[in-house]
């Protein structure tokens, strides 16, 4: 079963179909699709319902935990957050193509309605990702996150961040018997709200990774926060993109 997890002000707990007209409401404002890597804009009707369906086999199969921000005392929805799990890159199998060329079309926006901020993995190969760090079994974790625009600037996302990454680190292998090597996350150069959440959460800038991604025929570069698995002597820290 997804998890709950509680903070002071917050709880993290699966979307259930109830949840599917606030999602289409909140997520559909234009500000949150400006800044996110698959967010439709306009948001369509059945998409919402479709994306919480997906929470539950994601998790079954270990590739994403997907949870509701929900203000503790009244259980409102506040946004979404995930953490989706790749293997490292030494135990992934190798890419299947060359790299995706630089005017790649952005993905279907059926598949944009799962993600919750700007994994540009399923958008586009990124052939300069650093070399993995840590042991060969130990996977990845990449956080992704919206806040509804009525709640931004509360600390909301920030509180929700520490708290997911305490659970990738902590409480995964227990749950899911995966092991996170590092936490990652990424953010449009333009938004930097979500590069100061990553800062304000103890993640390190990385580095920018030019035209990372394709959005509405546009290319965006990203900049990548990382935080490797804390008190793990075999990992000293990500090799660093070109911190500019
Ligand atoms: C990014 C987002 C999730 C932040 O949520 P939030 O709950 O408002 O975040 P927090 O309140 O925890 O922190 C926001 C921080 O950004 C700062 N900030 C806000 N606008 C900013 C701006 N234009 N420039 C710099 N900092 C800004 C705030 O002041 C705050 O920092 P502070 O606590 O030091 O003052 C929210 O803006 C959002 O949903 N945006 C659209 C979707 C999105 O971009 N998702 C992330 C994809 S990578």
């Amino acid at each position: 079963m997804l998890p709950t997890l509680r903070t002071a002000r917050l709880t993290l707990s699966p979307f259930t179909p109830d949840d599917a007209a606030l999602v289409q409401r909140y997520a559909g404002d234009a500000r949150i699709a400006a800044t996110t890597a698959f967010v439709p804009h306009p948001y369509p009707d059945g998409v919402a319902e479709a994306w919480i369906a997906t929470h539950l086999p994601q998790f079954l199969e270990k590739s994403n935990v997907t949870l509701a921000i929900r203000a503790r005392e009244s259980g409102a929805l506040r946004g979404a957050i995930n953490l989706k799990l790749t293997p490292s890159p030494a135990t992934a199998p190798a890419p299947a193509a060359a790299p995706v060329p630089a005017h790649a079309p952005a993905p279907a926006v059926a598949i944009g309605a799962g993600e919750s901020g700007c994994n540009p993995h399923s958008a586009i190969s990124v052939p300069h990702l650093p070399a993995p760090t840590a042991a060969a079994s130990a996977a990845i974790g990449e956080i992704g996150y919206w806040v509804a625009v009525p709640f931004w600037n509360q600390g909301i996302c920030t509180e929700a961040v520490r708290r997911i990454v305490r659970y990738g680190f902590d409480e995964l292998p227990r749950a899911l018997d995966r092991t996170l090597a590092e936490i990652r996350a990424h953010h449009f150069v333009e938004n930097p709200a979500s590069g100061r959440v990553m800062e304000k959460a103890g993640m390190r800038r990385a580095g920018v990774i030019p035209r990372a991604l394709s959005k509405n025929g546009r290319l965006i570069d990203l900049v990548r926060y990382t935080m490797p698995r804390p008190h793990d002597p075999e990992n000293p820290g990500p090799a660093g993109l070109n911190p500019t």
